[in-house]
């Protein structure tokens, strides 16, 4: 079964507009386009209901049970149960709170694994807990490929271990890594899981529940939503660790590693990511509950962005003037390709722009990966990325742009 790509680029008022007829769009990994349920409930949600919700009369309780529905519908997409679902403002600041939360169970001595693959975000707020008595140890990629082995974690992993912090695709070297293979490594070892989602759930929202982590952080406006930051807390850990929200709201998961009040309008928007998936689940045929549909959904997008993928990795591993950084099987990696070359990346993307072609260069926050590679941080990377919504036109437009420009 293929994707039926007009029905999904339907789905996306962008593809529409006017000013960016024309335009391809490949910073994707940097934030997706919005699909019009979220942006038709954001709007009823500002007009309609944008009071304090979960009062009494009609305005507010509408406005609560649209909040409700956001986490109900997304938490049977991913398995996991209601409560095991929370928002905060970004995934950087959840895991903020997250280290937080660990500094104040874990004691000195103790230890967690950090990888030098990650995005900032999964990454820098652990290593902060060195400054509290913990022991950080750095599961190291291979600086040619990129790669994160699990056979290196095995050598990090001891009974001091108490959280293993990885990504589930890193936002540079694009690498699906085995979460469920790791999280059983580090459940082995006593260890809890947290897993940056951010680079892949945008690739098809993952069974959260059945890959295994403690933890599954993504961002919603990579997701086809709103600003924020999707957190999957399960329940095991998150009644263990202390509780960073208000004392009274001490009893509900949910509210237990958010203290600050949340935006109510973007989390009743949110219930527009699942409209979509449920939307493209009927066009397609696909059945079943939630999970079933998430599932349907996620296979079709990946197939699709395979397909796409592989003639741009064609592309770059052929080309003498840049280095592919990553697998160079589309398979085995998410849409999101970053380019090396002798040339500064920034320069590179602004040269684009006179192809129609939307693209970024620079570090993307993965300064760490980058460095590890042997990058010339001064040039940086130049990143192209897709999601299932892109055309096969807006790849070959892609590639005669890069090859103007390379
Ligand atoms: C892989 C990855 N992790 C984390 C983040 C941070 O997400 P947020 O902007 O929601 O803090 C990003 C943002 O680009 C990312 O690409």
């Amino acid at each position: 079964m293929a994707l039926d790509l007009d029905f999904v680029r339907a789905q996306f008022p962008a593809f529409n507009e006017a000013a960016l007829q024309g335009q391809a769009f490949f910073e994707n990994a940097g934030g997706s386009y919005t699909c019009a349920p979220v942006i038709e409930r954001l709007m009823r949600y500002y007009t309609q209901r944008k009071v304090q919700p979960y009062g009494p009369y009609d305005a507010s309780r509408l406005a609560g049970e649209e909040m409700d529905e956001a986490r109900v519908r997304l938490a049977a997409i991913m398995g996991v149960d209601t409560d095991e679902v929370s928002f905060g403002p970004s995934t950087t600041q959840n895991t903020y709170v997250l280290a937080q939360a660990f500094a104040g169970f874990m004691q000195p001595g103790e230890a967690i694994v950090v990888t030098n693959q990650d995005h900032e975000a999964n990454t820098g707020p652990w290593r902060r807990l060195a400054e509290r008595g913990i022991e950080v140890r750095e599961w190291k990629i291979d600086p040619d490929t990129g790669h994160l082995d699990p056979e290196a974690l095995a050598n990090l992993l001891d009974e001091k271990v108490r959280l293993v912090c990885f990504p589930h695709c890193s936002n540079v070297v694009g690498e699906i890594n085995p979460v469920t293979e790791i999280t059983a490594m580090a459940h082995a070892a006593g260890a809890f899981v947290c897993v940056d989602g951010v680079s892949y759930a945008p690739h098809g929202i993952p069974n959260v529940g059945e890959l295994g982590p403690d933890i599954y952080l993504f961002s919603a406006y990579k997701t086809y939503g709103p600003h924020q930051g999707i957190m999957v807390m399960r329940r095991a850990l998150g009644t263990t660790l202390p509780n960073q929200g208000h004392f009274f709201n001490e009893g509900t998961l949910y509210k237990r590693f958010t203290p600050a009040g949340p935006d109510h309008a973007q989390i009743a928007a949110s219930a527009g990511m699942a409209d979509y998936i449920d939307a493209l689940a009927a066009h397609e045929g696909i059945t079943g509950d939630g999970a079933a549909r998430g599932a349907g959904v996620h296979d079709l997008m990946r197939a699709h962005e395979v397909e796409l993928l592989q003639p741009l990795l064609d592309y770059a591993s052929t080309k003498n003037s840049v280095r592919l950084i990553g697998p160079d099987q589309a398979a085995s990696r998410a849409p999101t390709v970053a380019l090396a070359s002798q040339e500064n990346a920034e320069v590179l993307a602004q040269r684009l722009v006179k192809h129609g072609v939307m693209a970024g260069g620079g570090d993307f926050y993965a300064v760490r990966a980058l460095q590890a590679m042997g990058v010339n941080m001064d040039k940086g990377v130049l990143r192209v990325s897709f999601t299932h919504y892109t055309s096969k036109a807006e790849i070959d437009q892609l590639l005669n742009a890069l090859d103007d420009i390379l």
